[in-house]
């Protein structure tokens, strides 16, 4: 399969996550820059904000949280799943509406355990079931440039669901049966890579929230990881991405993966569609170089799975 990453998708990735530890090539620069009189070197609160937004966007907070055509982060988007309508809620600044009021450690505990500051339980559509595995330091890096966001005034809708999947007590039996608490941990086993790709795929990326299917009560199958949903959100169906060679991505080539993730095109030159899309255009496009490789060597490192999802596209 030839390669269709030609030179105008490198011009839409940006250059990876700023680095923790660049130093003496930030002085280098910082003392160039200076000696051109032009500025003013980083601080250590800029740059946490810039891994912040890196993993922001990896993460696809933006797409859930924003409503279309609506102002970024104010929530009142639609999520639709089979046991109802859920609405995501504000998260900017804003101190009533949104979470301006909030501190770090009301991120962490959100995040990592999927509970709110006044101790109530959060339904999974909020993909903590992915993002508990999200590290302490990365979620200091998320919530130094959530606090950047600009406070807007909207007023979060209720969800519209089928019991008990209204009722939030409820989620303490789904927890029990289906939630297991992070961070990730790194497998000894594996190489350094495929385990920065684990990180990316199933703690930020939240892949299996659409990719892997779930049992009747809306939790994860881990045993059948990533190989694919009849019964994704908004009722799409999600294909098997693990790489069985006749179910799932198995025959793609590493070109193959790489014009999916950076441009949403598919080996048979169509484009993928449905929520992949804002996957591809929010998170994968803008991943630098290192991690999509990670990404894809985790992918093709996983067991494969045989399972037939159907596809609604044609020939794939
Ligand atoms: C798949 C959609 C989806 C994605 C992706 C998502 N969220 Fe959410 N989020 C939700 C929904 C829905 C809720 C409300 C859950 C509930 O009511 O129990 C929520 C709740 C929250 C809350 C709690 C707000 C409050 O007022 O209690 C925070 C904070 C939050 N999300 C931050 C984030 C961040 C940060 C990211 C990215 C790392 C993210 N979300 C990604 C859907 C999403
Ligand atoms: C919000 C749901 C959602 C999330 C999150 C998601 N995907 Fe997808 N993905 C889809 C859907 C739906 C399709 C099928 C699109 C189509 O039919 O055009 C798809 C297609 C794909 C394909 C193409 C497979 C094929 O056979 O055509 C790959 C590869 C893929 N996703 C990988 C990923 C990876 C890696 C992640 C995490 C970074 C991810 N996806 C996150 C919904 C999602």
């Amino acid at each position: 399969m030839p390669r269709r990453n030609n030179g105008r998708i490198y011009f839409l990735t940006p250059g990876g996550p700023p680095s923790r530890s660049g130093l003496p090539g930030r002085i280098l620069l910082a003392a160039g820059l200076l000696w051109a009189g032009i500025v003013v070197p980083a601080t250590a609160g800029q740059d946490a904000q810039k891994r912040g937004k890196y993993l922001f966007d990896a993460a696809g907070c933006l797409g859930c949280h924003t409503k279309k055509g609506g102002k970024p982060l104010a929530g009142g988007r639609r999520l639709t799943t089979p046991f109802g309508d859920y609405y995501s809620p504000n998260i900017t600044s804003h101190p009533e509406l949104g979470i301006g009021a909030w501190t770090e450690p009301d991120l962490k505990r959100a995040l990592r355990q999927g509970i709110a500051p006044d101790g109530s339980h959060y339904f999974p559509v909020f993909p903590y079931p992915s993002y508990t595995g999200i590290t302490d330091t990365d979620i200091a890096d998320l919530w130094a440039y959530l606090k950047t966001i600009p406070a807007i005034a909207q007023a979060n809708r209720p969800h519209d669901t089928k019991p008990p999947f209204d009722v939030r007590i409820f989620m303490v039996a789904w927890k029990a049966l289906n939630f297991e608490v992070g961070p990730f941990k790194p497998d000894p086993n594996l190489s350094q890579q495929v385990n920065r790709g684990a990180y990316l795929v199933d703690a930020i990326g939240h892949c299996g929230e659409c990719h892997t299917p779930r049992n009747a009560v809306g939790g994860l199958q881990r045993e059948r990881r990533l190989s694919g949903n009849p019964d994704g959100p908004e009722g799409e169906i999600v294909p098997n991405i693990t790489p069985d060679r006749e179910t799932g991505i198995g025959r793609w080539s590493e070109g193959d993966l790489d014009s999916l993730f950076r441009m949403g095109m598919t080996p048979d030159g169509d484009f993928v569609g449905g929520s992949m899309t804002e996957v591809v255009e929010n998170a994968t496009g803008r991943l630098g170089e290192s991690d999509l490789r990670a990404m894809m060597a985790y992918l093709r490192a996983l067991p494969p799975i045989r399972h037939k999802v159907e596809s609604k596209k044609k020939g794939s």
